[in-house]
């Protein structure tokens, strides 16, 4: 049995002042609910209020994104030196949002991957196919080329602290949720891209979540699929009890 992993992915929500308030709510509705791993990603501002606030509790901090260099000329960047020595445990790489306003590639995303690794951080990798992707039939080869290439050079020993989060593009944010059929198909997709990487032992522990418009009405289907490993919530991530119900749907 894998365990699950629930994420919330803020993006660009809450200041310190809030967090350090949302933080002490999310205490009290996951108070005791123990059967699954539960993490808050949150903006870098924000990191070290959440990691404050939730000392002492199974909560886990992550970062939203990580540069590839260790230090150097990069204006605005942070390393996974300065995550690691902040305390933060996770950190969200290659979220579509990043790929689609911001330019991150597929390479970069593998060197993010790497660099965080290396520096002994968790990471969220996130791929997906487009609507088009999907209309055209190709979101096997879609999933199949995002995985092999953001995977590029990490070892099977190293994807014990990989989790994969697959987030249909057209289901970011819009309301429109995958079908239980549509999310567990896709993830066994990236089960089996990671099978004939790492081979059967690897790839049925790792991790694979669903995100895309998950929230307290649907997250309990979804989270019953088999291929599905728990979920990378952004909107309902950002209101403790929603948040609350989408952790005991994984219970
Ligand atoms: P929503 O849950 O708001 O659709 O966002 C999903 C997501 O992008 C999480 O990373």
């Amino acid at each position: 049995m894998r365990r699950k992993v629930i994420a919330g992915n803020w993006k660009m929500n809450k200041t310190p002042t809030e967090t350090k308030a949302f933080v002490e709510e999310l205490k009290a509705v996951a108070s005791g609910k123990d059967n699954c791993d539960i993490v808050i990603c949150v903006p870098f501002v924000d990191l070290q209020a959440a990691l404050e606030g939730t000392k002492g509790t199974k909560i886990k901090v992550g970062a939203q994104n990580v540069h590839f260099a260790p230090s150097g000329a990069y204006t605005g960047e942070v390393s996974a030196a300065m995550l690691v020595d902040l305390g933060v445990e996770y950190v969200v790489i290659g979220h579509s949002e990043r790929r689609q306003y911001f330019g991150e590639t597929d390479e970069t995303v593998n060197a993010r991957v790497k660099a965080a690794l290396e520096a002994g951080l968790k990471v969220i990798l996130c791929i997906g196919e487009l609507e088009k992707e999907r209309d055209q039939g190709i979101t096997a080869e879609i999933l199949g080329k995002q995985t092999k290439v953001d995977l590029l050079g990490v070892t099977a020993e190293q994807m014990k602290n990989v989790i994969i989060a697959y987030e249909p593009v057209w289901a970011i944010g819009t309301g429109k949720t995958a079908t239980n059929e549509q999310a567990d198909e896709a993830c066994g997709i990236v089960r089996d891209v990671v099978a004939s990487l790492y081979g059967k032992d690897v790839a049925d522990k790792a991790i694979v979540q669903y995100g895309g418009s998950m929230n307290a009405k649907n997250a309990a289907d979804l989270l019953k699929c088999e291929n599905v490993d728990g979920g990378l919530i952004g909107g309902a991530s950002l209101k403790a009890p929603d948040f609350g119900v989408i952790i005991d749907a994984a219970q």
